[in-house]
Parts: C-alpha cells; structure tokens; sequence
C-alpha cells in the first residue's frame, strides 16, 4: 500500500466511540448481548422494536433556505451503506467473493441511464494524483483507516475497491470500502430535498436489480453497529465560525437535535477554517426521511444560535 502519509493528509482525531464490527448479518443476533446493548445505546433502538423505512422526500420539511443562510452551507451529501444479501460482511468476505460483489454491484450500475449514468473506475487502476485529488474534492475514501484495518476490513487493500459516479459527480457508489456499498446523493449549494430525491430514486434502483440484507428489526445490515437501519447520514458542509468557538454551546445544541459535528475532510478529522459536517446522529429505528430532518432541524437551531454570536 502506499505511504500513510499520501492516503491520509488531513489532521487526524484518533479516538474511537464504538470499537465494534460484525462478520456477517447474524452475528447480531448471535451475539445479541453485546450487540444489543450497543445499539440500544447508540440508537436508542429495543431489542423487540420494529424498524420502518420511508425515503419518500415530498414529506420533508425543508423550504430553501433565505439567502443569508444558503451563502453559509457550501454543500450537502446523503448516503445509504448497504451490503448483499447473500454474501458475509466486509470484514469477513474472502478475496473471491469480494471480487464477485464488485461485479454483481458494477454491472447493475452499468445498466443506469439518464442523470445517473456514469463509470466505475477501480482503485488498483487510479494513479496517487487521481486518488489524491478525488479526496480532496470529497468524492472518495481515504483509506488507511485504522478502525477500519483492525477489523479485516482493508485485506487486500486496493483490491476490488473502487468508486463508480455519473459525470457531474452528483450521483457516486463506493465499492467495497466500509461496506459493500455507500450509495451517495452530493452537491454544491444546500437544496437538501433534491439531493435527498436523487439518493432515494438511486437507492431504490439498485435494490431493484442486486437482494440487499435487511430485516425487519435491524432494517438495512451493516458492518458497523452505527449503520445498522438506514445507514443514512445527511450532511452539510457548513461555515460557522463563532459558534463553532464555542464547544460546550454547539455540543449542548448537537446533542438536543441528535447530530454530530464532524470535521470537513470526513470522520476524525478536524477543521480549523470554521467550517464544519453537520450530520445526522441516528441511523436505526427512524425513517431516512425522518433522519434527513433531525440533520436539517439541527442545521437550523445551529444558524439561529450562530447569528446571534
Ligand atoms: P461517510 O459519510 O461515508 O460516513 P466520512 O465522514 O469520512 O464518511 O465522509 C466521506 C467524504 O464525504 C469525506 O471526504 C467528506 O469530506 C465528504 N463529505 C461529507 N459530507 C459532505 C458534504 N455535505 N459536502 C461535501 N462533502 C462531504
Ligand atoms: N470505531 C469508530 C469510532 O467509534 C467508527 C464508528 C462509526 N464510524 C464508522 N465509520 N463506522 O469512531
């Protein structure tokens, strides 16, 4: 693999909330005691509680933002994980079959028209410079994450990894990073029902054409326990400079609207410019279209605190 240093540039937290990942779909249930716990912490989802999806966006409440407030939001991203059903999870696939599920998921995606057309380019074939300024646009997975290592989930790195996005890059698939798939909706600008619509209707066509794990306790199976459900986070990329001075206040705020504040080159990372990720925190046992509007009523009450300061 190359250097550390060149898959991992940004300014790096190490310091980890929930160190678990699972095998495969019923590892949950065959080590439900811990698994349990874990996610009725995190989520706040009962072992007997039921999970229900609606990714209908026309019931979100979002009206476009006043123009003092859209000039603060320099983008918005939502994305789904998602594995296969007949196959084991990330952290235990062999070589074989995570070359098979690239496959499966490239020539599903080959078959999209219209907005979402576009092309799968495989890890192992980009050059450093490629990857380098893909990540820095915030398109593709850094790599060398050390959660992510620990627990099987880079064997093999960059093997059958790759990313497939339509040509404006509003519209991309992560291939076997975290999970099997990342489904991922992102533009310039905060219009977060429109990129809530795209990510549904992708969704959705996937689904059509490859079995994803999914029950009616968990919802949609992830590696992670903290994507167990939707496996939805809704973002902004947003700049908020007094506030974000202020640590015990935006913590108070983010913890009464259940998003989590993240730095702008993604998880663990920091920021130091003011801008910020602002994301939904919960995953399981709410609906996407619910999750989406946890990020935005945060995003609001945050605005509203900021033009006070
Ligand atoms: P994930 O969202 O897939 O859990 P990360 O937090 O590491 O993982 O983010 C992945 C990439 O997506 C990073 O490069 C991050 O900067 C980018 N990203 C996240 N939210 C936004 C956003 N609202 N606008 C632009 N890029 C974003
Ligand atoms: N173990 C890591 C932490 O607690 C990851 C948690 C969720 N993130 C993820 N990429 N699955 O920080």
């Amino acid at each position: 693999r190359p250097p550390r240093s060149t898959l991992f540039p940004y300014t790096t937290l190490f310091r980890s909330g929930i160190g678990v990942y699972a095998g495969c779909h019923e590892g949950y249930y065959t080590f439900a005691p811990l698994f349990d716990k874990i996610i009725s912490d995190y989520h706040q989802h009962s072992p007997s509680a039921k999970h229900i999806s609606n990714m209908d966006h026309t019931q979100l409440q979002c009206p476009d933002f006043p123009a003092d407030e859209d000039k603060m939001i320099n983008s918005t991203r939502i994305r789904v994980a998602r594995n296969l059903a007949d196959y084991p999870l990330g952290t235990a696939v062999t070589a074989v079959q995570r070359r098979e599920i690239e496959k499966k998921i490239t020539s599903a995606l080959s078959t999209f028209t219209g907005e979402l057309k576009g092309k799968y380019y495989s890890l192992g074939s980009m050059t450093e410079a490629e990857k380098t300024q893909l990540i820095a646009d915030h398109f593709l997975f850094k790599g060398g994450d050390k959660y992510l290592e620990s627990c099987g989930l880079e064997r093999d790195w960059p093997e059958a990894r790759g990313i497939f996005h339509n040509d404006a890059k509003t519209f991309l698939v992560w291939v076997n990073e975290e999970d099997q798939l990342r489904i991922i909706s992102m533009q310039k600008g905060s219009n977060i029902l429109q990129v809530f619509q795209r990510l549904a209707d992708a969704a959705n066509k996937i689904e059509s054409k490859a079995k994803f794990a999914n029950d009616e306790h968990f919802g949609y199976v992830s590696t992670c326990p903290t994507n167990m459900g939707t496996g939805l986070r809704a973002s902004v990329h947003i700049n908020l400079p007094k506030l974000m001075k202020n640590p015990d206040l935006h913590q108070s705020i983010a913890d009464k609207y259940h998003v989590q504040i993240r730095g702008i080159h993604g998880e663990h990372t920091e920021t130091n410019d003011g801008t910020f990720d602002i994301s939904n925190r919960r995953r399981l046992g709410k609906s996407e279209k619910e999750l989406v509007q946890d990020m935005v009523n945060g995003v609001h009450a945050l605005i509203d605190v900021e033009k006070t300061l």
